[in-house]
Order: C-alpha cells, then structure tokens, then sequence
C-alpha cells in the first residue's frame, strides 16, 4: 500500500499514528507506560515532581525553602521560594566547560543567505556580558525595565540575557507592531531603556524601524537611552544625549567582558510580555525567575527529546511567547544548540525552511499551522529539493492544526515516519502544557493529545461541573505549575478576574475544547474576543477601539473570518459618522490607520461599512450574529433579544457583496 493510501485509511479507521517503538529507548519518555506513571506520581506529590526537577534542571546558588504556596482567593503562587538563582548563568556560565564550553549556543541564520553568524556558548557570555556592562553603564539595575524592540538577530538574544544577568525585566514588542503599540507598551511597563535597531531586513526589503522608536519615544517620559543596533544601510537619525549606537557602546574602552551576575529570588521578575485580552489594553503578563526557567528548561527537554548533539529549530519570532521559551530559555538552559533565522518561510522560494534545516541539519524542528498552510499550497515539489533526513521530531504551535495540513507535514516533512508534536499552550502558561512525548504519544492528528506530566487539564462546563467525553466546555487547569503568569503588570485586579474568577480553584485558559474516551485533547478556539490571525493573538477590542478612534468612525464590531491559510482573519464591521459616503479611499484609509495604530498584523482583511450592527436592547453588540454572518451561516441561534431585526438582513446583503 502506498504511503498516500495507507495515511487515508488510517484515517477512515479512525486510527492513529503509532511511534517508531524502537526509538522508545533513546527518548526522554520512553512510553506511555512511563507517561502514565510520572504523570499520576506529578499530579499525587506535585512537590516532590517539580522540586526535583527544579533541581536537576537548574543550578541555585541557595535552595529553596518551600516547592510550592498557593493561595487562589488573592490569587498569588510562589515557587521555589527562598530559592537564589539567575537566569543567564543558568544558560550561558554554567555551560563554559570542558566538553560544552565551544558548543554552538546559537546559530543565526541572516535574511541574506550569506549572512550567518555562530556563538558558541563562551563567545555567546563574552557578548552578554559586555552589554550587560553598557546596560549598567546607563544605570539599569535590578528589577529595572528594559524595552526590546529588535528584529531576529543575535543581539536581541544577547540584550534578553544581558537583562537577566543584571536582574533586570526585559519587555520585548514584537517589532511589527506600530509605534503606537510600542508607546503605550514601553509606557505601561516604564522601561527606563529601549533597545532597537534602525532597520528590519525583510522578504529582500529594508524596513525602517528606528522611526517608530522615535515616534514612540516622543511619549515615553520614563525612557531615558535608547540604543540602537545597526542591521541596515538606511540613514537614521539620533537625537543627542537620548540615542546611541550598540557598535559604538559595546567597543567603548571602559566596557569589558567580565560581568558578575545578579544572584536572584526565584520570584523576581524575569519578563513581562504583553498580550491581547478581550478589552481594548493589552496584558503585560509577568512571569517571574526560578518558575519560568524550570518549566521552559523542562518541557523542551521532555517534549523535543533533545539531547546533546541535536541542532534544535524554533521557527517562532522571539516578539512572541514561543520565542521567549523555545528560541532562548528553554534550549539555552539545557546547553543546546539553538537556530535563529532572521527571514521568512516563502523568500526567495517557498523552500527557506527546507533548504535551512538541510544547510544546519536539523534534528528538532517547530513551527505553526500556518506556515505549513502555506507552504502546502506552493506544491510538496519544493521539499524534495533537500535533504531532510537530518530530522527526528517535529512540532507544531498557535493553533489547531488541521488533519490535512498534518498529513502534509508529517508525510512531507517527516518522510512519513516522524512524531509531530502538537503543542498547546500559551503566552500565559510559559510553556507547552498539552502536548504529544515525542516516540511515546501515539498520534491523532488534530489532537494536541494528553497533557504533559503534572498538569491537571479540564474540561468543563460554564457551572464548574465535569464536561462528559467529547462534550464541548472551557478549558482549565486546576493545579499550579511553575510556568504560570504570576500577575499582569501593575494590574492584580486583572489577573484576577481574568483568569481565576471563572472557575474557582482553577486557572481559565479562555480557550474551548473537547477531551475524547481516550483524553486526548481536541482545541477548538478561543471563548473570549480574541483571534487568532496566522498563530498570532489580536484582540478584537484593541482593533475596535484603534478604528472608533477614526474621525469617520461611530462604531465598530470585529471578528474573526475562518480563513485557509491564517486560520482566521481579521473582518470589521464599521459604521460611519452620518453624511460620511464609504468609497475605495475611506476603505483604504481605514487599513492604514489600524496598520498604523497597531501595526500590519492587526489590518483587517474586509471591511463592511453597515447603517447599524445587531445589538440587544441593552445596547450591546451581538457579536455571536456578527460572527455567524462571516462564517456564511445563519444558524444565528436565540435573536429574539434583539432591538432591530432588519439589521442582520442588511449586514448579510453587504457581506454577500463583500466577499
Ligand atoms: C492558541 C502561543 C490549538 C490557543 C503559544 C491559545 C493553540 C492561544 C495551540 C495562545 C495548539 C496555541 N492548538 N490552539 N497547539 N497553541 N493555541 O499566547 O487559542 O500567543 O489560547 O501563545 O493560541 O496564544 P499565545
């Protein structure tokens, strides 16, 4: 049978993929019969699993006192308390020996092919400490915040580390956000620097981005330097006193390459990364030292199976989570060796990727749905031009992946032979909290599978009770783990009511989901009002609120469009200030102002200019029916709560016209 035919009809038995059980040995987790019992023992004596692992994971210079304080009514979790440590020692000081100390740490692979620059873990601390010492130079101190807002280069990793040596709190902005995002975002956490570069090198284009630091800044009070690596040849301009150049900085004369680190608590904040929530503000979510690094350091151990030789690919932006914890913490604190790439997945051909993990070989690779979407559409043609033999695991993050685009990834990629990890998570659980053991899960595809040992996954419904197999319900997690967010910045109340008020004793992820008789998990989407454009989480308020700040604007309604290739995209719904006419040059106007607002990202695909939206008579937008119409459906369920029927009508004819 062939491998096509032998796929489908796994399928139509509804059967799954099993793991090469030969295999099984070398793994980290060697079989579901181990699975089983680490996990019944993680979830019996949480303390006892977690303490140890924080102690074969990490170094303390002092241990810890307690495993674990949990108080949900405040809510506060502390892990590791009493616990001294520090994060850059973790991934760089301690892997200078004999053996690990001339490794590849981190292998950066530049927009232009040519462009590739390798740090072994001495050159990688010898780089960390000098701009650890330009940072103290300017008077950042522990507890301190620092902005990042830097495309995919090295120095990006090294400013994450740098912070960490110093104890200062890093907050990186993905750098395809406006400058709009970047102020409000720098201003939020009052970072005191902001570090950035005066280009970003892109699909062959040169991108300014030192204007938006500029823009940003004029609206920055707290941010007193600005330092600026150079990636392109644009010209930029400094302003005196505020700005310099990281080349100019690091080669200064009083700047050495000795820099002692900061012993920590392990409570101490490490990052704040901010993430869209279902009101208009973004969420700097806080994750705090000894917690985070333990369970990044743990969950890509356990679910990447990486060992000592691999070359291990995330292909994530570090602006984003999985940056943070699968690009730098996780792979750095186990001594890996850890690819960067500073492009993209379709330039100059749909085979960068492919053509990388061959040029590196590549033993880990981990990437989105939508990527592989993506590629898919450009013909399996592009992946035979390589050898991908190099490759053992395979992993996928940021949304569902559909069982088509699996297949292609597994049969394509994974020469029909390799596990693919499907990994649930999120900006908020620090790492991977769902997800197949690479050689030990058998795989369904469209399953996230079980979670991983330790982590207590529900489903439930809206009254707290147990949701049946199969049945629909909210997705919770009802014991700490020492990944989770510990606070949203400057926002206790939030964090509260965000995640710990839905369900008592329990963290609400926002997400739905269905476990089956086998419990494994199948993800449906978020609950709240947020999208997920290509992986990548918008919240519908936040586009909301940049469109009603238009001068043309009323109102606005935003959601998600289930789209092919990015999952869903962004579909607004506006209605205009009245004598306003809507034509092609207020649509495109519209466009630019949320791209500016917010950033390329956050630019809805359609907008459909309406005289009214579906609200009930209270005055709030029904977005359920909003949702429906987009979808092409019109099951719109109960509407009898509506003030003015005739409404959906209207919208109906005006998206029919629109699509
Ligand atoms: C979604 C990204 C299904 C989910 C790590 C979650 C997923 C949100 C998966 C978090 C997956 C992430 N299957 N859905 N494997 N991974 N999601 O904070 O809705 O950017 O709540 O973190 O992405 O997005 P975030």
């Amino acid at each position: 049978m062939s491998e096509e035919k032998k796929i489908e009809s796994l399928q139509k038995d509804g059967q799954i993929f099993m793991p090469d059980v030969e295999k099984r040995e070398e793994a980290w987790v060697g079989g579901m019969d181990e699975y089983e019992v680490l996990h019944k023992r993680a979830l019996e004596d949480p303390e006892g699993y977690w303490g140890e692992r924080a102690t074969e994971l990490l170094t303390w210079f002092s241990d810890f006192d307690s495993v674990l304080e949990a108080d949900y009514e405040t809510p506060e979790f502390k892990w590791f308390s009493g616990g001294r440590t520090n994060v850059s020692y973790n991934c760089l000081d301690r892997h200078l020996v004999d053996g690990r100390r001339n490794k590849a740490a981190l292998i950066w692979q530049g927009e232009p092919e040519e462009d590739v620059r390798v740090y072994t873990y001495q050159m990688l601390h010898t780089e960390v400490c000098r701009f650890a010492n330009v940072l103290k130079k300017k008077g950042v101190k522990r507890g301190d915040r620092v902005a990042l807002y830097m495309p995919m280069i090295p120095e990006l990793t090294i400013a994450m580390l740098a912070c960490t040596r110093l104890g200062a709190v890093h907050s990186i902005v993905f750098a395809g956000f406006s400058s709009i995002a970047l102020q409000s975002r720098i201003d939020d956490s009052a970072a005191r620097v902001l570090v950035t570069s005066d280009a970003v090198l892109r699909a062959g284009k040169t991108i300014a981005l030192k204007p938006n630091a500029d823009e940003a800044l004029k609206d920055c009070p707290s941010v007193e330097q600005c330092i600026v690596v150079q990636r392109g040849t644009n010209d930029v301009s400094m302003v005196e006193g505020r700005d310099s150049w990281w080349h100019d900085e690091i080669n200064a004369e009083d700047i050495t390459s000795e820099c002692p680190y900061e012993e920590m608590d392990a409570e101490d904040p490490l990052f704040i990364l901010y993430t869209s929530g279902s009101t208009g503000k973004p969420k700097g979510v806080l994750h705090t030292t000894g917690g985070y690094l333990t369970y990044a350091a743990h969950t890509t151990q356990h679910v990447f199976d990486v060992k000592d030789d691999d070359v291990y690919w995330c292909t994530a932006d570090i602006g984003w989570i999985t940056g943070h914890s699968y690009i730098v913490y996780g792979p750095l604190a186990l001594g890996a060796t850890s690819v960067m790439f500073e492009g993209v997945p379709s330039y100059p051909n749909p085979d960068r990727f492919w053509q990388i993990v061959d040029k590196f070989k590549v033993n880990i690779f981990y990437t989105a749905p939508t990527v592989i979407r993506a590629l898919m559409r450009e013909g399996e043609e592009w992946t035979r031009k390589y050898d991908l033999g190099s490759l053992r695991v395979l992993g996928s993050v940021g949304e569902p992946i559909n069982p088509e685009a699996w297949l292609w990834y597994h049969k394509n990629i994974g020469g029909g032979k390799l596990p693919i990890v499907d990994t649930w998570w999120q900006t908020e659980t620090g790492g991977i909290m769902i997800s197949a053991l690479p050689y030990a899960t058998p795989l369904k595809p469209g399953s996230a599978t079980r979670a991983l040992p330790g982590i207590s996954a529900k489903i439930v419904r809206r009254d707290g009770s147990p949701a049946g197999p199969n049945e629909g319900g909210h997705l919770i997690i009802d014991k700490p783990w020492p990944g989770m967010l510990r606070t949203v910045w400057g926002d206790p109340e939030r964090y509260k009511s965000t995640y710990f008020s839905g369900f008592s004793g329990a963290y609400e992820a926002g997400d739905g989901a269905r476990c089956d008789e086998d419990g494994y998990f199948w993800i449906m989407g978020r609950l709240d009002d947020v999208i997920n454009v290509s992986g990548h989480r918008m919240g519908t308020a936040e586009i909301e609120s940049a469109l009603v700040a238009h001068a043309d604007v009323t109102e606005a309604a935003v959601v998600g469009m289930p789209h092919e290739v990015k999952g869903e995209t962004i579909y607004a719904y506006v209605t205009l200030r009245s004598g306003m006419e809507p034509d092609d040059d207020l649509l495109k106007d519209l466009k630019a102002w949320v791209r500016k607002e917010i950033g390329p990202i956050a630019t809805p695909e359609f907008i459909q200019f309406a005289d009214g939206l579906p609200k009930t008579r209270s005055g709030k937008i029904m977005r359920r029916v909003l949702r429906k119409i987009v979808e092409g459906s019109d099951q719109f369920g109960d509407t009898s709560t509506l003030a003015d029927p005739g409404v959906v009508t209207d919208l109906i004819e005006g998206n029919r016209d629109l699509i």
